[in-house]
């Protein structure tokens, strides 16, 4: 199975991307992990991602469209969480498909309103060490992760300025995704426990899996 989950940011991509991808043992692809780590290693490039990433603005379609493909090139099954997220990636990832011959399975699309989606962002503590995804109290002791034991932040580009580019980017380039996917597309409800979203995806997937 090839999928993508888009979405608005804080709709739960990465909690549930990482459960799918370890249900049907397929590759978590994460453009904002990826990203992350680039920033993380202190290259060149990393320095100016890590600019257009805390300003909530998108990174060039060049540099993220070369981060996927290089890896999907070697795999079959994979889970892209975050990527395609306007409709030039989308289409510069179907032309790359077409020509293997492995077409996406489809896209899942995960709908949060923007009053959930802002209450969580900006309750979000995480620690590096879990990359800000998934639910950060389980790494919790106090205000001290159990695994690195480094102290939970904010996610550098939670603050209330940025979501707001966050969402912009999102209500302007990645919702023109619904329209594209549609006849490949799986709209799941985003609002609930994160264990009734994982069933509302399961479901939804069946037909692909
Ligand atoms: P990215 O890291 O992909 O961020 P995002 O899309 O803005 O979304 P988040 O990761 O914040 O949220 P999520 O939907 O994954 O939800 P999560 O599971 O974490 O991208 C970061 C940046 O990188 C972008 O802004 C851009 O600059 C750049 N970038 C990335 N991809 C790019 C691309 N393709 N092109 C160009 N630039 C790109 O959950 C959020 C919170 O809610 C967590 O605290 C979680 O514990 C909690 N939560 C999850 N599910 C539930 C639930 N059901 N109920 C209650 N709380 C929940
Ligand atoms: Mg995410």
């Amino acid at each position: 199975m090839r999928i993508t989950f888009f979405g608005p940011p804080g709709s739960g991509k990465g909690t549930q991307a990482e459960r799918i991808s370890e249900y049907y043992g397929l590759e978590h692809i994460s453009t904002g992990m990826l990203l992350r780590e680039e920033i993380r290693s202190g290259s060149k490039l990393g320095v100016r991602i890590r600019k257009i990433v805390e300003s909530g603005h998108l990174v060039s379609d060049d540099i993220v469209n070369r981060e996927v493909i290089d890896r999907i090139e070697r795999i079959e099954d994979y889970l892209l969480d975050g990527y395609p997220r306007n409709l030039s990636q989308a289409k510069r990832l179907d032309r790359f498909l077409e020509e293997t011959g492995k077409p996406l399975s489809g896209a899942v699309f995960i709908q949060v309103p923007v009053e959930e989606v802002l209450k969580r962002l900006t309750g979000r503590l995480v620690c590096a060490c879990a990359d800000g995804t998934g639910f950060s109290s389980e790494y919790r002791e106090g205000d001290i992760c159990r695994i690195c034991g480094k102290p939970f932040v904010r996610r550098s580009d939670d603050s209330s300025e940025v979501v707001r580019n966050r969402l912009d980017h999102y209500h302007n380039l990645t919702m023109h995704l619904e329209e594209y996917y549609r006849g490949r597309l799986l709209s799941v409800d985003g609002v609930g426990t994160v264990e009734q979203v994982f069933q509302r995806i399961m479901r939804a997937l069946r037909p692909w899996a």
